[in-house]
């Protein structure tokens, strides 16, 4: 019996995260384990009704929960930034999900804008640092509105914060057939913060010696996932890097609508959630993709160690988008939302 806090959230959210919870319903029956749900109506709405994004003691609360599944964040009607950081960032640092891993991977038949491209050449993983970088919000104005304004962002990099983030990635990399990790920074520029990442993931390395390591600045990265994908295999990298190019990640991937990530606390609550935003335009359409929802919850499963369950799931979407959704992109389905999970369920 799993305890599982649902945030639907803002705009195609809540849409999104009723398909996966069907896949979640279904494949817990076959795989003969239990779930209990607990929603929370914590988003845009809720704060315009009542002025608080987390309420006293939602994190506590949600701390007690074996997972958390998110569906988005984000309202056109609510001011940038407060959504964002009162209740996604506060989540992720509130409960020390210090870690954010991003699938890259192409399933057969999908359609990819990388020409001569396949499954073959894009399957890797991002370990995105989720805990400090330059998320922290620490940074100050001076003189702020006049022409001498001064504006510091300050990007904060601890040995332990590197540190776990790190070990994490080379963890994963050890796991896997290539054991390969690269290393996305820029050491040329962020000669202090990253030179702290450089020398730390080379100390880490001496412990792993059977995982072959790479160094690439992040603009090179950028480059060879268009280029070359097939270079990587996992990549470890700063908190705002890797939500940069987890963006492009998901595009070679087939987009948005199936690019999922994991807010992971290792030891303790973590968090599930497609990657892409609210899409409020499309709000209440039954148009957008569910299935980035649906492999975010197969993460989750993962993550709670029904390891069987998390591949059944990944089948059932691997056959779903060779067979019958290659296109990925709203609009160009062929499918609804709703459909979509139910051609999901019928593959389970
Ligand atoms: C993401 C999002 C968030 C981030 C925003 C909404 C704060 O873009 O999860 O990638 O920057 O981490
Ligand atoms: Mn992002």
């Amino acid at each position: 019996m799993y305890r599982l806090a649902v945030i639907p959230g803002d705009g195609t959210g809540p849409e999104v995260v009723m398909e996966g919870l069907k896949i979640l319903h279904a494949v817990s029956k076959k795989s003969g384990f239990e779930n209990e749900t607990g929603e929370f109506d914590y988003g845009g709405e809720r704060y315009m009704r009542t002025g608080e994004v987390l309420p006293d003691g939602a994190l506590e609360e949600l701390n007690g929960f074996d997972a958390i599944y998110l569906g988005a964040v984000g309202h056109p009607e609510v001011k940038p930034g407060i959504l964002e950081k009162g209740l996604l960032l506060a989540i992720r640092f509130g409960l020390d999900q210090y870690i954010n891993l991003r699938p890259v991977k192409l399933y057969p038949g999908v359609s990819c804008p990388l020409k001569d491209k396949g499954p073959e050449e894009i399957d890797f993983l991002v370990v995105r640092e989720n805990s400090e970088g330059l998320y922290t919000g620490s940074g100050k104005f001076t003189k702020r509105g006049t022409p001498d304004e001064v504006a510091l962002q300050e990007m904060i990099c601890t040995r332990k914060g590197v540190e776990r983030c790190v070990r994490y990635a080379f963890e994963l990399a050890e796991g896997r057939d290539r054991k390969q990790l690269t290393l996305c920074a820029k050491t040329n520029v962020l000669t202090y913060a990253h030179d702290l990442w450089q020398r730390t993931f080379d100390k880490v390395a001496t412990e792993y010696d059977d995982v072959k390591t790479d160094y690439a600045h992040v603009d090179a990265v950028c480059m060879w996932m268009v280029k070359s994908p097939e270079n990587f295999d996992v990549i470890v990298t700063c908190n705002m890097f890797g939500d940069i190019i987890t963006d492009l990640g998901a595009m070679i991937q087939g987009g948005m609508g199936i690019a999922a990530g994991g807010n992971i606390n290792p030891e303790g609550t973590s968090m599930f959630e497609p990657i892409g935003g609210s899409a409020p335009k499309y709000t209440g359409q039954n148009v957008i993709n569910p299935l980035a929802a649906i492999c975010a919850c197969g993460m989750m499963l993962d993550n709670l160690g029904e390891a069987e369950a998390a591949r059944a799931v990944d089948s059932a979407v691997a056959s779903v988008v060779s067979e019958k959704v290659k296109n990925l992109s709203v609009g160009k389905m062929g499918y609804s939302t709703s459909e979509v999970g139910d051609l999901v369920v019928d593959a389970l």
